[in-house]
């Protein structure tokens, strides 16, 4: 059965693109340095020993990417600004060269009618304020917001859409507690809460500072990561299932247990945001491990947004089980994996969105979804990806339908607009719709950024089929 064009099309203004983070694409010159730089240095810390000491070059070849993004058909591009690209050393002295990148690669999108989404920090945290105490220190929260204004001085006239800040999840989670990411601390839980507590204190002194420093009326959201538990039958019973293990924090959650990093949690993160208040099932399992909150912290963090950019890879299949209560359905063997071994689950964007609508009530764009593969350009020079477009369409045609349910959907960003640096993966895996040969800086579209195009101009309104 195929859904008609009438159902699964978007609203007008529909966002439709790619994303990246500069310090996955840029390379290194002429910034200051991350504490991701410091992290790359570490022996066994990123596959391969690799670097983003080149990375796709973007800095140098950003016009020519530009253009090939408009090849692409997108009418949005979301990227991340470079904290020490435009303070070298965190706070004080800004960098005019800089700057200047930020504004050209602006001005190169809006002559190719695309327009900016910008990300204020997406987690290469300047490792000289690392060095002052990080996220630790109560003053990061003004630092950021302090940056935040920087940009949006100079950026604002062309620039209207603004996330503050991408996964605290991961750069507080991965990077403070598990220390599998940069700067690589295992603080223990009671610190990692605290950095996390400044982190989204943050976010809130820095939505007030684009809100300030605007000088035209901005959009501003964020993109955090979290859990998406998709009902394995769409029963009452199964749905309330999954829905309290999106959002369920006791140690009962069979999501929460299963998952050694407890700040992966949705309303951990969310209802300091949405709702002005962390989750009462979560500061009695933290207990005296919670963050210290002070007058007025809430009120600073629960700024009102614009949008949710919800992070949607993947999820856990979950049913009620005895007493109704949620448990986690084993996948079989062989299910679809990415080759990073995510499970492939296109209900988790009908799902993610659904559930984190019905608790903050905030329109959704989707800030990234896609898929790592590791394809190679075949003998006629092409990419052929059937994977990432079957992908693509079949979590497409999910948020289609969550649209036609009545969703409040305003935009898709695929991770990524190009292959590059995965982080601690290195460049092992390939998220991109264009393919970069990292030996030569060749640049090739693949088949499914062709195919998205296509899906682009049609505004979403076919090439959607469910079995
Ligand atoms: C997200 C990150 C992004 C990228 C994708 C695969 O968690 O925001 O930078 O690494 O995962």
């Amino acid at each position: 059965m195929s859904i008609s064009a009438h159902e699964t099309g978007f609203r007008n203004d529909f966002a439709w693109g790619a994303a990246t983070s500069p310090f996955q694409i840029e390379g290194t010159a002429g910034r200051g340095l991350s504490v991701w730089d410091a992290f790359c240095q570490r022996s066994g810390a990123i596959h391969g020993g690799h670097t983003a000491t080149v990375a796709c070059d973007h800095l140098n070849r950003f016009s020519d990417d530009v253009r090939l993004f408009s090849e692409c058909g997108w009418n949005a591009y979301r990227f991340g600004i470079s904290w020490p690209r435009v303070m070298p050393e965190g706070t004080g002295p800004v960098s005019g060269a800089g700057l200047d990148f930020y504004d050209r690669l602006a001005d190169a999108l809006l002559e190719a009618g695309i327009t900016p989404w910008v990300t204020i920090f997406h987690w290469d945290f300047p490792l000289a304020l690392y060095r002052r105490g990080g996220w630790l220190n109560r003053e990061s929260a003004h630092w950021m917001a302090e940056y935040a204004g920087i940009i949006v001085e100079r950026l604002s006239d062309r620039v209207r859409h603004w996330f503050t800040m991408n996964e605290p999840q991961c750069f507080i989670g991965l990077g403070h507690y598990r220390g599998v990411h940069a700067p690589g601390d295992r603080l223990g839980l009671g610190l990692a809460l605290e950095a996390g507590h400044n982190a989204l204190r943050a976010h809130g002194l820095t939505v007030q500072a684009i809100r300030s420093h605007s000088s035209t009326p901005p959009l501003v959201g964020w993109a955090p990561s979290g859990v998406v538990a998709v009902p394995e039958s769409e029963t009452p019973a199964d749905i309330a299932a999954a829905e309290s293990a999106c959002f369920d924090m006791s140690p009962g959650n069979p999501l929460g247990r299963n998952e050694p990093n407890p700040l992966w949690a949705n309303t951990w993160w969310s209802d300091p945001v949405f709702l002005g208040r962390y989750p009462e099932d979560a500061l009695t399992r933290f207990g005296a491990a919670a963050p210290c909150v002070e007058p007025g912290d809430m009120e600073t963090i629960s700024q009102p947004l614009d949008f949710n950019g919800a992070i949607v890879y993947t999820g856990s299949v979950v049913r009620a089980g005895t007493d109704a209560m949620p448990e986690v359905v084993e996948l079989p063997p062989g299910f679809p994996k990415s080759s990073l071994g995510w499970p492939v689950l296109p209900a988790s964007m009908f799902w993610g969105p659904e559930f984190l609508w019905r608790r903050y009530k905030c329109p959704i764009v989707i800030a990234e979804s896609g898929v790592a593969l590791n394809e190679w350009p075949s003998m006629d020079g092409a990419v052929h990806d059937p994977a990432r477009t079957d992908h693509i369409n079949r979590y497409l045609a999910e948020f289609a339908r969550w649209r036609a349910h009545g969703g409040d959907a305003r935009g898709y960003f695929h991770w990524s607009a190009m292959d590059n640096f995965e982080w601690s993966e290195g460049y092992k895996d390939r998220f991109g719709l264009i393919h970069v040969d990292f030996q030569t800086q060749k640049r090739t579209l693949k088949d499914s950024a062709r195919w998205f195009a296509a899906v682009i101009r049609e505004n979403g309104a076919r090439f959607f089929h469910t079995p």
